[in-house]
């Protein structure tokens, strides 16, 4: 690559720029494209936007952005881009139509506006083919290492807390408990910021394997005391604790699968409403909490990401990635954010429990 490509400092002007958005969608990914056509306009460098993720710059679906494609796009939902799954594989017919495409378009740098797996795959093409590469974060489930929050987290919280404040109406008048499922992949994020807001009676998150006796107990107990309903919200990942698991193996690889998380609600209310008698439904959030508009802390985080990012290609900041520390926009290695994830927060987990019951 880089014999190709020159040394990739730009301070000039006449640079192009290929973004991508890969993964699952995330309400924000468009103020981020707008963002970075904006800035890279101020310089005349022009943006490629690359359909589709990964996928896009393997089969060439390559189109110029200008201002006129990002007019109006800040408030919406998705992507314009379009999204994927899959990461370049590592074999050297993948590689050659990248290499093919890269030259065929005359890219000088890529955006990689992604969760852990894409950026895993901006980080490999940088460290191990030197492709002159920057990431931005995003992701609903902020588990993301190296920033202190991603985009589309905020909105999803937003999602879970109005869905909360909602089923507190119903749950009230009939007397239930509301379980309700939330998205996250293997971290508690947004159950824990959802629950917090919402005024959950209980919160189940991965990091934590919940006993359902405890959680009985907490339900009774508020019974007895005449709270005669409540919500229970409960992550995708979260799993009983082995002393007390009441799924089968089966279940668990229904539940608790590796491209796919989701349905322990289901089973859990089951066991509820078993254990207590307590009537229980289930509402199961799922996708609500990826779409639509974005907040407007999200549009601001990812505008000012998709600032800072333009600004790292100008830079030459390559293998690194757009983050926010405490209220400030800066750069680090890709590396920090793709080799863990980020779990829950223990201070914000005890902030909720002091709420169980
Ligand atoms: O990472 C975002 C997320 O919405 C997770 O919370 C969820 O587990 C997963 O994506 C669902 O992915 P898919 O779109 O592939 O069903």
């Amino acid at each position: 690559m880089s014999a190709d490509q020159g040394p990739f400092i730009f301070t000039a002007m006449g640079v192009r720029i290929g973004i991508l958005t890969g993964g699952g969608d995330c309400p924000g990914l468009n103020a981020v494209i707008r963002a970075v056509v904006r800035r890279a306009a101020l310089e005349q460098n022009q943006v490629l936007g690359i359909r589709n993720g990964w996928r896009g710059l393997i089969e060439g679906d390559i189109h110029p952005l200008t201002r006129d494609s990002v007019v109006g796009i800040l408030p919406r939902g998705g992507t314009i881009l379009g999204t994927s799954r899959v990461n370049p594989e590592n074999d050297a017919p993948t590689l050659e139509r990248i290499h093919t495409h890269w030259k065929e378009f005359d890219l000088h740098a890529l955006i990689v506006v992604g969760g852990e797996g894409t950026l895993r795959a901006a980080r490999d093409m940088w460290r191990d083919h030197e492709y002159p590469v920057v990431g931005i974060p995003k992701t609903i489930d902020n588990d993301l290492c190296g920033t202190d929050f991603t985009f589309g987290f905020d909105t999803a919280v937003g999602v879970v807390t109005d869905a909360i404040d909602r089923l507190h109406s119903t749950a009230e008048s009939h007397h239930r408990v509301m379980v309700v499922e939330v998205m996250g992949r293997h971290s508690g994020w947004i159950a824990a910021y959802g629950g917090i807001a919402g005024g959950a009676d209980v919160v189940l998150v991965p990091e934590h394997p919940f006993r359902l006796s405890r959680v009985c107990q907490l339900l009774r107990h508020r019974e007895e005391e005449g709270r005669a309903f409540s919500i229970v919200v409960v992550a995708e990942d979260a799993k009983p604790h082995v002393d007390e698991d009441f799924l089968s193996g089966e279940t668990h690889a229904q539940i608790y699968r590796h491209d796919r998380l989701g349905g322990i609600g289901n089973f859990l209310a089951l066991e509820i409403e078993r254990s207590t008698g307590l009537e229980t439904r289930v509402t199961t959030l799922g996708y609500v909490q990826r779409g639509g508009s974005p907040t407007a802390f999200d549009r601001v985080l990812a505008t000012r990401f998709g600032v800072h990012g333009c600004e790292m290609v100008m830079n030459s900041e390559w293998g690194r990635m757009a983050s926010l520390r405490g209220d400030k926009i800066v750069s680090v290695p890709l590396d920090d954010a793709v080799n863990n994830i980020k779990l829950l927060d223990e201070d914000i987990y005890r902030v909720a429990e002091i709420f169980f019951g």
